[in-house]
């Protein structure tokens, strides 16, 4: 039976003995909760991959307290530390050439490690507790839309998992930004995030190279039969740079419409819903895959969602609803 614990001092510390004796806790994030055992013990990461039905070629994050643990577990450049300095602790998530310390099972067995100092209170008293780097992806099963509450959490593993640190609805929502910083004069930007590539081109100024992982994380690509089922929500998602006239004229039916600002109409549809109340890309952001899931409840046979600007935070969420909908 999974336990959910309030984050009081006693249950902090329960559960950094819990990490420590090799087990697994979910555990809040500023980004998505994550699903954390000790880093460095390669049993118990062994046991995140089981838990998530997560394939083994797919390296986890390892999360520090503080900026200068780097240092333990991989190599660190100037560059790192501008961009430590700049966002960390927050949504940032740096690969970087791996010390001999890390276990083959956390990077699957590549020569880098991907690093983040998270900004979450509870998460940071967990860290500070167990006084470990805690290996922690998504706490969902494979290919699923990462939880942003503890009920999502519970939803996805509840089953598999006994112990969910519970530390409010994640604040960001979506996926923290990874650059790859092996070669610190060439940064390539692996996912789009919390934090802007605006933003980290300013600090490093230099561009970043882009790359993609979300082929990786989509899930196994091998049988089109299984597919569906490493993809949430079920609901067969439609993307439109605006939503047309004519479906936004529609009465309520089986098609959902997901509008990226609350329209200015006295009172919405039962089958309208949306992201922000007054337009802001935090606020659909912080939202976008707790009504992903709803809509997937809800029943639709079709959600019409509609992207966001392609700039700042509108990158990260229309990468999202892109992966969302993607079907093959
Ligand atoms: O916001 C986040 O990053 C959340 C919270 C829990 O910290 N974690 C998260 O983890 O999203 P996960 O495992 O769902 O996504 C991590 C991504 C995966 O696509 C993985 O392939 C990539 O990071 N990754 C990990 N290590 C890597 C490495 N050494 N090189 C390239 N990509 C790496
Ligand atoms: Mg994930």
């Amino acid at each position: 039976m999974v336990q959910i614990h309030a984050p009081s001092d006693a249950a902090i510390r329960h559960l950094a003995e819990v990490l420590r004796a090799g087990g697994l806790v979910a555990v809040p994030t500023e980004t998505v909760y994550g699903l954390a055992a000790n880093g460095l013990d390669a049993v118990a990461c062994q046991r995140i991959f089981a838990a998530k039905d997560r394939p083994a070629d797919d390296p986890l994050i390892l999360h520090l307290l503080e900026a200068e643990q780097v240092t333990r577990i991989a190599h660190w450049s100037e560059a790192g530390q501008r961009l430590a300095d700049a966002f960390w602790p927050g949504p940032l998530t740096l690969v970087l050439e791996k010390l001999e310390i890390v276990p083959d099972v956390v990077t699957a067995g590549l020569g880098s490690v991907a690093v983040r100092v998270p900004a979450h209170p509870v998460i940071r008293r967990l860290l500070e507790a167990c006084d470990l780097p805690l290996a922690a992806p998504s706490a969902n099963p494979f290919g699923y839309v990462s939880p942003t509450c503890v009920e999502h959490v519970v939803e996805g593993l509840g089953g598999r998992i006994e112990h969910v640190l519970d530390g409010g609805p994640c604040e960001v929502g979506l996926e923290s930004t990874i650059v790859d910083l092996r070669d610190p004069s060439r940064p390539v930007l692996l996912r789009p995030g919390g934090i802007t590539a605006e933003a980290l081109e300013q600090v490093l100024g230099v561009s970043l190279a882009r790359a993609s992982i979300a082929q990786r994380e989509a899930g196994p690509q091998t049988a089109p039969g299984q597919l569906s089922r490493h993809y949430s929500p079920r609901t067969r998602i439609h993307l439109h740079e605006k939503l047309p006239d004519e479906l936004v004229a529609r009465p309520a039916g089986v098609e959902a419409l997901l509008f990226l600002t609350r329209p200015s109409v006295e009172e919405a549809p039962t089958h309208w819903r949306w992201l922000s109340d007054t337009g802001s890309l935090e606020q659909a952001a912080s939202r976008l895959f707790a009504t992903l899931r709803e809509l997937d409840r809800a029943g639709f046979e079709a959600i019409h969602a509609e992207l966001a600007p392609q700039s700042g935070l509108g990158v990260a969420l229309n990468d999202r609803l892109r992966r969302a909908a993607n079907q093959d």
